[in-house]
């Protein structure tokens, strides 16, 4: 099946890439020129481990092109994605729709034969009629069919999460428009993931609920590892303790800086807003959002506590800027709370990630960058373990002692065994266990 996918970012890249090893004639459409001629030259704009091994081998079989010019690849092409984004409105905090409603105005200019026009965007409930409403001002009726078919993938493990979902949603009842993603979903199928049909507003509202239970998830195990440290429980146990019940499940319960990235900070916020429209509340999942802002502010303040109560021309290590591992995305990242709490008390922060320290540079330009890790600590006052990348979890120890100015390791994310840091002598602080 000939496919187009509007926009070219971590979903749509990826997205585009999985169906093209699927099988599928995929066109990536960016309206970033830079992008489109990056990827023709073999060279990927985000860091994503594999991507960039399947993006040339797709290439290579003639199934996957770029372009920035949506008109010649719509021609002949039985479904059209919207993979563009949708940010925080600053103003309001509402989903910014704007690139998808300006994807649909181009979209709607070249269908010519019937199209299933897909949303792989993540959108408020009701964008599906909107985007509806866009595409009959210029095609008739009848060439179209709007599907809401949200993504669930996650950065740093986007293809494997993208090729063996735990399940697709997909929201239309429309019967053509069901054919059609059944097809280009069928490898998925076959594999035996579940294929969830829905109403296209349930496939919608599927999509944030998602996103805001996880957030859930993760702002409730950071709120008890604040309770465990201070009872003298440990946190990691307490965890599996709990997540060994299926109903509760292991996953997502890892205690860290807070949550961060493109979408559970800006979909939490976006639900909010799509609730407050409808008079309803939704009170817990506000309490997660002023938790999970809460929570990196604390972060914060325990590097501060833990040197004593002063950072002042203190040299703070940070180990990981991203906001998590396998990841150049520093959107909503933790640095981007805690390092400005530290630098206004006077601290100064030299820092290394293995991936993400190009895109950490848009935001902090005074901070120094070092060259690797070992080049991080060297006459620091402390180490801050931020992002839980794994080339940190094997660093010499006696190395790093031996390279701090002042033995002082903070653990954010708790790769360090008690036992080990103990053995070398460290002042170590980490997360819900004393
Ligand atoms: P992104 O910013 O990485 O990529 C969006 C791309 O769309 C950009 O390259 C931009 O240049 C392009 N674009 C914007 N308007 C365009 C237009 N009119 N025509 C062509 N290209 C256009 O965004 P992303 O992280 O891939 O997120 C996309 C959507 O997917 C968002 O709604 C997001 O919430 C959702 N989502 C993201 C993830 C994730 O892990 N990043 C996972 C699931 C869902
Ligand atoms: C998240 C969801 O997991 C995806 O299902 C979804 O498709 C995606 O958002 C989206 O809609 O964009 P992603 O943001 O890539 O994916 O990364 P996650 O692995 O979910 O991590 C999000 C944040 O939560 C990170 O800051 C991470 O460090 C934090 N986290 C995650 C924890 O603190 N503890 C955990 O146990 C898990």
């Amino acid at each position: 099946m000939r496919i187009v996918m509007v926009g070219a970012g971590y979903v749509g890249l990826v997205t585009g890439v999985c169906f093209a090893d699927f099988g599928h004639d995929v066109v990536c459409i960016d309206n970033n020129q830079d992008k489109i001629d990056a990827l023709n030259k073999g060279v990927m704009p985000i860091y994503e481990p594999g991507l960039k091994d399947l993006v040339e081998k797709n290439v290579a079989s003639g199934r996957l092109s770029f372009a920035s010019d949506i008109s010649r690849a719509m021609n002949g092409a039985q479904a059209v994605f919207i993979a563009v984004g949708t940010p925080s409105r600053h103003s309001d905090g509402f989903a910014d729709l704007a690139y998808v409603y300006s994807a649909a105005e181009e979209i709607a200019r070249h269908i010519t034969e019937f199209t299933v026009v897909v949303t792989k965007s993540t959108v408020p409930v009701g964008t599906g009629e909107e985007i509806e409403n866009i595409l009959e001002k210029s095609c008739s009726r009848n060439k179209f069919e709007v599907v809401s078919n949200p993504e669930f993938l996650r950065e740093g493990a986007a293809i494997s999460d993208f090729k063996e979902p735990d399940r697709v949603v997909i929201g239309t009842e429309h019967e053509q428009a069901i054919e059609v993603m059944k097809a280009i979903y069928r490898p998925i199928a076959r594999n035996g993931k579940p294929i969830l049909f829905t109403s296209r507003r349930t496939s919608e509202l599927i999509k944030y609920a998602a996103n805001s239970f996880l957030a859930t998830k993760i702002s409730f195990i950071n709120e008890i590892s604040d309770l465990s440290e201070v009872v003298g429980a440990d946190i990691a146990e307490v965890a599996k303790g709990i997540g060994l019940d299926s109903r509760i499940g292991e996953r997502f319960l890892q205690a860290g800086p807070g949550y961060g990235g493109s979408c559970f900070p800006k979909d939490t916020l976006a639900l909010i807003r799509t609730a407050t429209a409808n008079d309803v509340k939704l009170p817990i999942v506000s309490a997660v959002v002023a938790a999970n802002e809460q929570r990196k502010i604390n972060m914060a303040h325990k590097i501060i506590s833990a040197l004593g109560g002063d950072v002042s021309n203190k040299t703070i290590a940070v180990l990981g800027l991203a906001f998590k591992s396998n990841t150049d995305d520093m959107r909503d990242a933790p640095a981007l709370t805690i390092l400005p709490i530290l630098q206004a008390q006077g601290a100064k922060i030299k820092a290394f990630d293995p991936e993400a320290m190009r895109e950490a540079q848009q935001s902090f330009t005074d901070i120094e960058y070092a060259d690797n890790a070992y080049d991080c600590v060297e006459g620091a006052d402390a180490l801050v373990v931020l992002t839980e990348w794994d080339v940190f979890r094997g660093l010499d120890m006696a190395r790093v002692k031996s390279l701090l100015k002042s033995p002082n390791v903070i653990d954010l994310r708790n790769i360090y065994s008690l036992k080990a840091v103990k053995e070398h002598g460290l002042n170590y602080v980490s997360i819900g266990r004393s």
